[in-house]
């Protein structure tokens, strides 16, 4: 298949006629995909069985792990919902647009095919201007899961939809880097107690001061045994996998880069390459120039915001170099922290080692 790339002029001010071709394609049962200010998402009609189909096909996706329907205003979710329970209400007056989806019990109209077999669904309201605008230039909801190859990490660039898409869909929107650079925080909201089941830029901090007690669900911390079936599926796939076994060194920052450094030497002077993730605060206790070691600087630890946003694109670059091993630096786990390290631990396989 030829796949159609476009690139936004300014995608703050993106024009509807630039958004026209992509809307008919999504009306139409095929697939586009386009920037949002959590990921690049891959988008199809939320409504339509077949369409739906066709993104677990290119994503090479298991079809029980559910798709996210996009909505552009509070006006197009009760025909999604069968109900909008208060907890619901407050969190979109407070989140939406942006990035936060909630889990609903879904009405008729939502098919099985969209949900994974499940009675509820999950619904998010893009803040970002060319999501929010094709999806209400599209007319309808638009399903649309992160647009990597399942098992990669997320894209935060349409360089890595490219890499990934290009000739299995009908469309690519560029518009250009994404803002936050982490998917969505989930939230059921479903019935009882409101339960985050995945942790995001709208922050567990951040929903507990709007809702009081919110509960977490264990598989945003640790691995989920077989036994157990996590709320949101997609929880228990190895997702955000770089190619290369990666260790997560938790402890404080000067200890964990020390280890770190001799894990590297050590490694390198087998003949292996070696990924490091580290901050600006801990890059000068690092050696240079090393053969072998490819160090990259992930951000600020005064300001976990920016190990947010190139958190993916690093273990993409990781995959590119082929390097054999990972090691990488541990965040706060609290506020945006906590996102960052629920990725991480994903990324690791939950391989941590303690300095
Ligand atoms: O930021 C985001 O949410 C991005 C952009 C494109 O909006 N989308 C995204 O979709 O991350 P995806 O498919 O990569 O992740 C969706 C997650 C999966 O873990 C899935 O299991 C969960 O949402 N999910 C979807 N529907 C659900 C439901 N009804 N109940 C529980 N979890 C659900
Ligand atoms: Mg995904």
């Amino acid at each position: 298949m030829d796949t159609k790339i476009i690139r936004i002029a300014d995608p703050l001010n993106v024009k509807d006629s630039e958004l026209t071709e992509a809307a008919g394609i999504i009306r139409a049962g095929g697939l586009v995909a386009f920037p949002t200010e959590t990921v690049y998402g891959l988008g199809a009609n939320a409504l339509d069985e077949n369409a739906a189909r066709k993104i677990y096909a290119a994503k090479g996706r298991p079809s029980d792990n559910p798709l996210i329907a996009h909505i552009s205003c509070m006006d197009e979710l009760p025909a999604l919902v069968s109900a909008i329970p208060e907890t619901a209400e407050k969190l979109a007056a407070a989140f939406w647009p942006g990035p936060l989806t909630m889990v609903f019990h879904k009405k008729e109209i939502v098919p099985y095919g969209t949900t994974g077999g499940l009675d509820t669904v999950a619904v998010r309201m893009p803040s970002d201007p060319v999501a929010n605008r094709l999806i209400r230039l599209s007319g309808v909801p638009v399903a649309a899961p992160s647009a990597n190859t399942s098992g990669r990490p997320s894209p935060t660039q349409a360089a890595h939809v490219i890499e990934d898409m290009n000739g299995k869909i009908d469309m690519i929107i560029d518009g250009g880097p994404v803002g936050i650079g982490l998917e969505s925080t989930i939230v059921d909201v479903s019935g009882g107690m409101p339960t985050l089941l995945r942790p995001g830029a709208v922050t567990l901090e951040m929903l507990t001061e709007l809702l009081g007690e919110v509960a977490v669900d264990p598989a945003i911390s640790g691995p989920v045994s077989a036994d157990v079936k996590p709320k949101a599926p997609g929880m228990k796939y190895r997702h955000y996998a770089p190619k290369a076994q990666m260790t997560l060194v938790e402890g404080t920052a000067d200890k964990a880069a020390a280890c770190i450094a001799r894990e590297a030497l050590k490694a390198a002077e087998s003949g292996k390459r070696v990924g490091i993730i580290c901050t600006e605060e801990t890059r000068a206790l690092y050696p240079d120039g090393v053969p072998g070691i490819v160090l990259r600087v992930i951000g600020s630890r005064g300001n976990e915001e920016t190990v947010a946003h190139n958190l993916f694109a690093v273990l993409r670059e990781f995959d590119d170099k082929d390097v054999d091993c990972i090691y990488s630096e541990s965040f706060s786990g609290e506020n945006i922290g906590r996102a960052v390290m629920n990725r991480l631990l994903k990324a690791a396989g939950y391989h941590t080692v303690q300095v």
